[in-house]
């Protein structure tokens, strides 16, 4: 796939999730945003670097564990994502974070200028993910670390079948990358090839619970990269396609008609040399 043309659909895809993402996914990302943290044991005073911040699920925890002598640079490529995360910095008096529309693959920032760099579940959607490691690890000072978080393996997340029923219908691929480096030691050598080392994998298995049927469907399909490929079908093709992930994760649901969905994570810390 063109890299410009995955870059677009990603960018415009995550504006039109913005307004539901953060409702849709707080508490099934929440595991792992809480491991990516333990793994970049964050202090008091660091400048730290965001990229693909999103709505600022892990912005606003890491902001709170700088504190006020810290800063948060926190950047994504979705204007609408840009916009949502300052409202709430605002909302909340938040004032020790900073926000920039940029692409994870060729940041505006300046060399050796954060003690560290995070993100979480970002690189997934990014043409290059070692391209943006790199770009993270420029950023970062000598004895510096970077931090990030993707989905694992596709076997070990059990909604992964919407990428398929997706692409059956879109003009485009969606996430054409979306499992490349989740399987073990792929992320990690990921890392590698981005120059940083004393590199550490951890892998987590989570249940992703979502309380209904309708609240499953936000998720996946509107609250997610696929929100501005759902946008062009027609109501026919849209009710085959949410027929079709339901009948995908049908195993999952649980009595009550609530849903418990397997779901994989990888966090690779790496240092970059002296
Ligand atoms: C699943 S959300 C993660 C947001 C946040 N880090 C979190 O943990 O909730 C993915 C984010 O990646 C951003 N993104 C996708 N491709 C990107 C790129 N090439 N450069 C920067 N951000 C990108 C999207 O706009 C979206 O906000």
């Amino acid at each position: 796939m063109d890299p410009r043309l995955q870059l677009r659909v990603q960018r415009y895809g995550w504006d039109a999730a913005a307004q539901y993402y953060q409702d849709s996914w707080s508490a099934q990302l929440k595991p792992a945003q809480d491991s990516l943290l333990a793994m970049a044991g964050l202090e008091p005073g660091m400048n730290v670097l965001e990229t693909a911040c999103g709505t600022g699920m892990l912005t606003f925890a890491a902001a709170q564990a700088v504190g006020e002598s810290g800063h948060i640079l926190a950047t994504d490529m979705s204007g609408k994502m840009i916009e949502k995360i300052a409202q709430l910095a605002n909302q909340n008096n938040v004032t020790n974070i900073s926000f920039a529309r940029m692409g994870a693959e060729n940041l505006d920032v300046e060399d050796n200028s954060f003690d560290i760099a995070l993100c979480a579940l970002g690189l997934m959607y990014v043409p290059d993910p070692r391209l943006a490691l790199s770009e993270m690890a420029r950023a970062v000072k000598p004895g510096g670390k970077v931090v990030a978080t993707i989905w694992g393996e596709r076997r070990n997340c059990g909604w992964a079948d919407i990428f398929p029923i997706i692409d059956a219908q879109a003009t485009s691929e969606v996430c054409p990358m979306f499992f490349a480096s989740g399987a073990p030691g792929i992320f990690a050598a990921d890392f590698a090839a981005s120059g940083l080392g004393d590199i550490q994998e951890h892998r987590q298995s989570e249940f992703l619970k979502f309380a209904d049927g309708d609240t499953l469907d936000q998720a996946v399909i509107m609250g997610g990269p696929f929100a501005m490929a759902v946008k062009r079908f027609d109501e026919e093709t849209l009710l085959q396609v949410r027929r079709e992930f339901m009948a995908s994760v049908a195993k999952f649901k649980n009595n009550d008609g609530s849903y418990a969905i397997p779901g994989e994570f990888v966090t690779v810390s790496g240092i970059m040399a002296n």
